[in-house]
C-alpha cells in the first residue's frame, strides 16, 4: 500500500504579473524556453521525499496548466485513490486568497505544508528540504531568509531620513515557507486583513516562526530586470566549457635496417625509423597534441623512453593509452589533424586506411595529410620524417 504523503507544497502561480508587464500571467511567461511555473517545480521534483503538490493557477488558465507541470510522476499522488499526482485549483484576487484556495485543496494525511511562489523559479531542492526538516524539528513556522546587505534607513512620508536601521536584526525573506498544517489553517481562519506573507499571518495568530538560510538562487522574478537575470543565469549554465587545443611535433631519423611503421600502419619494403619504439612520428605527434591539450604532460614524461614494455611498441599502444588517460581525466576528444612531412613513403594511396585506423583508435575524427619541403631541411634531404599534429578536446 502506498501511504499518503505527509508533506504538501502549495505553489502559488495565480498572479497577473503586473510589474513584469508582459500582458500575461507571470507564471506562464517563458524563460530559456520553459515557463516560470514549469521551472519552479524542478526544485520540488528533486526532493528525495515524495510530496503532494497543489498548483494554484489563474482560473482562465486551468486547462492550460497541465502542460506546464512536466513529469509529475516524481510527485506523490494527492491521495492513494487520486489518479492525478498534482492538484490544480483556481486562485483568487490576492496572493492570500490564492493560498487559501490551495489550503482548501490539501489532501488528507498531510501534516506539513509549504507555500512557495512560482515566481521563485530557481529555488534549489536543498531549501525545500531544509524548511521541511526545520518544521518537523521545531513544530513551528519556518521561513528561508538571507541577511540584508544594503544599509537600510527609516524615512518619513516626506522622504526625510529618521534613522539607520540595525541591519544585523534584518532578514530578507523568501519562500517556501513551511508550517505544521494546523498552524497555517488556524492562521488563515483568523486572518483579518491581507498580510504580505504567510509567516506574517502565522505570527499574528500567535504561533512561533523561525528563519533558516535561504538561497540567492531563490530570487523572485518580479520585474523585467529579474527576468533578464534569470535568462543570463540559464545561458551561463547551458554554456559548454571552452574546448582546449593542443600541438604535438615529432621527428625520427631513417634506419634502413628497421621496418617502417607509420600512422599505425606497417609499410613493407620502406625504410624504417630509428627510435626506442617503432618511431611512428604520426602517432607520437598525435599523442603529444592530445596530452598537451589536456595538460597531462607529454609522451616522454607519460610513457618514458626506456620502458622495456614499450620497446618496439606500435602507435596503437600509445594512442590507446593516451585516449584512456584523457578519458580518466574527464576529457572527450573532439578531433585531430596531423601532417606528415617527408619525401617518402608516398602517403596518399594509404591515407584513407590511416584515417580510418586512427579514427577508430581514438573514437574521434582523425585526418592525416602529407607534404614535402621542396628538398629543404632534414626531411627534404631524406634523412628522416617529421609530423605535426593539432588536437581539439573538451
Ligand atoms: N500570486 C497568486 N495569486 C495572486 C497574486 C499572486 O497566486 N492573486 C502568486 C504569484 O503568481 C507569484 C507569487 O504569488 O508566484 C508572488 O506574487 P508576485 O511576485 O507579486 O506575482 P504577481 O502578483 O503575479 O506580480 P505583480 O504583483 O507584479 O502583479
Ligand atoms: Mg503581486
Amino acid at each position: 500500500m502506498t501511504s499518503s504523503p505527509s508533506v504538501a507544497v502549495i505553489v502559488v502561480a495565480a498572479g497577473s504579473g503586473t510589474r513584469l508587464g508582459l500582458g500575461r500571467p507571470k507564471a506562464f511567461v517563458e524563460v530559456g524556453g520553459r515557463s516560470i511555473l514549469s521551472r519552479s517545480l524542478d526544485g520540488i521534483r528533486g526532493m528525495a521525499e515524495r510530496v503532494a503538490v497543489v498548483v494554484v493557477a489563474p482560473g482562465e488558465l486551468l486547462a492550460e496548466t497541465a502542460s506546464h507541470l512536466g513529469p509529475v510522476s516524481a510527485f506523490a499522488s494527492a491521495s492513494p485513490s487520486a489518479s492525478d499526482a498534482v492538484v490544480v485549483v483556481a486562485g483568487g484576487a490576492t496572493r492570500q486568497q490564492s493560498v487559501a484556495a490551495g489550503l482548501a485543496a490539501l489532501p488528507e494525511g498531510v501534516d506539513v505544508v509549504l507555500v512557495h511562489d512560482a515566481a521563485r523559479a530557481f529555488t534549489p531542492t536543498s531549501v525545500f528540504e531544509r524548511v521541511i526538516a526545520a518544521v518537523r524539528e521545531s513544530g513551528g513556522g519556518v521561513i528561508p531568509g538571507l541577511p540584508v546587505t544594503d544599509t537600510v534607513k527609516g524615512v518619513d512620508a516626506d522622504g526625510v531620513v529618521l534613522e539607520t536601521v540595525d541591519r544585523s536584526r534584518l532578514t530578507a525573506v523568501q519562500t517556501p515557507q513551511g508550517f505544521p498544517r494546523a498552524l497555517l489553517e488556524d492562521a488563515y481562519a483568523r486572518a483579518a486583513a491581507d498580510a504580505t506573507d504567510d509567516a506574517g499571518l502565522v505570527r499574528d495568530a500567535g504561533h512561533p516562526v523561525t528563519v533558516v538560510p535561504g538561497d540567492a538562487l531563490s530570487f523572485k522574478i518580479t520585474t523585467a530586470a529579474d527576468l533578464e537575470r534569470a535568462d543570463d543565469l540559464l545561458r551561463r549554465t547551458r554554456m559548454p566549457a571552452l574546448p582546449r587545443t593542443g600541438l604535438g611535433v615529432d621527428a625520427h631519423a631513417f634506419d634502413p635496417a628497421a621496418e617502417l611503421w607509420l600512422a599505425g600502419l606497417h609499410w613493407p619494403g620502406e625504410a624504417g625509423l630509428a627510435g626506442h619504439s617503432d618511431g611512428d612520428v604520426v602517432a607520437h605527434a598525435i599523442c603529444d597534441a592530445l596530452l598537451g591539450a589536456a595538460g597531462l604532460g607529454d609522451l616522454g614524461s607519460r610513457f618514458g623512453t626506456s620502458d622495456p614494455s614499450l620497446a618496439g611498441a606500435h602507435g596503437e599502444v600509445f594512442l590507446t593509452r593516451t585516449r584512456a588517460l584523457l578519458e580518466e581525466a574527464g576529457f572527450t576528444i573532439g578531433n585531430v589533424s596531423v601532417q606528415l612531412i617527408g619525401n617518402r613513403p608516398r602517403f596518399a594511396p594509404r591515407k584513407a586506411e590511416a584515417d580510418a585506423l586512427l579514427t577508430t583508435l581514438l573514437a574521434a575524427p582523425v585526418s592525416v595529410s602529407a607534404t614535402t619541403t621542396d628538398g629543404l631541411g632534414f626531411p627534404g634531404r631524406g634523412e628522416g620524417l617529421t609530423a605535426l599534429a593539432t588536437a581539439l578536446i573538451y
